[in-house]
């Protein structure tokens, strides 16, 4: 029997998903794989609130950053830090010989949209990225605050990652006027790992046709004239694309999106009222805890490796440890993508059990 995954990305992924991802393969440039290609992205338009494009790239969400950076900077980029993968957007500016400044506060804080405000003011950049939802620190980033902010710098492109958000924190990606957002299939999408789901604003790919180095293989412009004929420029995973199908159906005509998102944040609330009547602190500052994943501070000096290692042994599952420099001081527990709220409470029953 395998352990059960309450950690935040992998995920368990329902029977049916796996199932689907285990349909007979077809062909990428076949009518079977152009139709479900043409059904799904409406579909993935509404889950995200757009009708500007959805594109899917066969990558992890790293692909896509690095490739919204190459594709949109022309100045310089700025972005926000306050844990490892905000930092992340920071390093691959770098690597890719782009100009970039941070905005760095301590891992569980937000950044706050004054703070962006006085330094886009600068006129020094035109790309602005963010991390909706720090998975290293559980922290939920004010997107609608960046994005009041954001509406006196048109020029400038806001990119943000919401890898371990889609699917399951609501994102009004056209309401918010995000360019990028994008994530990949692992965390609140309920699937294995391999595509990322990227939605693409209009004035995004305007820009990105000026572009003078975009890259070959995370192109904007290339994906979205395939896009346009229900195709991708590469091979996809197409694996991953009927389970993405089938679970984009579910959350439609089946869960429904108020009810999804409901859903995590009940979840979310179970766990933090649970932290924090057990004696435990939450990290992110109050207000800014993430709906999917709580990153709980460890003040009570329980011994997560053994709690694990008992959850493993009893039930068949696993909560994660903290993150980087975080490791030891913090545990995380993810509630995403399909986890219902009775398995949330079952869990913190037995961690209960264990750690009494
Ligand atoms: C918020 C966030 N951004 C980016 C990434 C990177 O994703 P990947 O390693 O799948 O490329 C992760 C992975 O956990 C993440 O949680």
């Amino acid at each position: 029997m395998h352990d059960r995954l309450f950690i935040p990305g992998h995920v368990e992924v329902r029977p049916e998903l796996l199932q689907a991802v285990a349909s007979p393969q077809v062909g990428h440039r076949t009518k079977a794989y152009t139709d479900m290609h043409a059904a799904l992205i409406p579909q993935l338009k509404q889950i995200l609130y757009t009708q500007q494009e959805v594109l899917l790239f066969t990558c992890s969400a790293t692909g896509v950053m690095e490739g919204s950076i190459r594709n949109l900077c022309q100045k310089k980029v700025l972005t926000t830090v306050n844990g490892a993968f905000s930092k992340r957007w920071f390093q691959i500016a770098g690597y890719n010989g782009f100009q970039a400044d941070k905005l760095e506060v301590e891992w569980g804080k937000a950044v706050m949209p004054e703070a962006v405000d006085k330094a886009l003011a600068t006129g020094q950049y035109d790309v602005f990225c963010a991390v909706f939802n720090e998975t290293s620190t559980g922290t939920r980033a004010p997107l609608e605050q960046y994005a009041e902010v954001l509406k006196k710098y048109p020029d400038v492109m806001f990119c943000v990652d919401a890898v371990s958000a889609m699917a399951g924190d609501k994102i009004e990606t056209d309401k918010l006027g995000l360019d990028v957002c994008l994530a990949g299939t692992q965390k609140c999408w309920g699937l294995p790992t391999g595509i990322c789901v990227t939605m693409i604003s209009n004035k995004a790919m305007e820009r990105a046709a000026q572009a003078k180095a975009p890259g070959y293989y995370v192109n904007f412009v290339d994906a979205k004239k395939y896009n346009d004929k229900h195709q991708t420029p590469h091979t996809p995973a197409i694996p991953l694309i009927f389970g993405l199908s089938a679970q984009a159906n579910h959350i439609l005509n089946v869960e429904g999106l108020e009810n999804r998102w409901a859903r995590h944040l009940e979840m979310a609330r179970i766990v933090r009222k649970w932290a924090l009547d057990s004696g435990f602190e939450m990290l992110p500052e109050k207000g800014y805890e993430s709906v999917t994943l709580s990153c709980i501070k460890n003040t009570k000096k329980i011994d997560v490796k053994a709690l694990n290692g008992e959850l493993s042994k009893r039930h068949h599952c696993i909560i994660s440890n903290g993150y980087g420099d975080l490791k030891d001081l913090t545990f995380r527990i993810a509630h995403m993508a399909d986890t219902s709220v009775a398995e949330i409470k079952q869990l913190l029953t037995w961690i209960d059990e264990i750690i009494a």
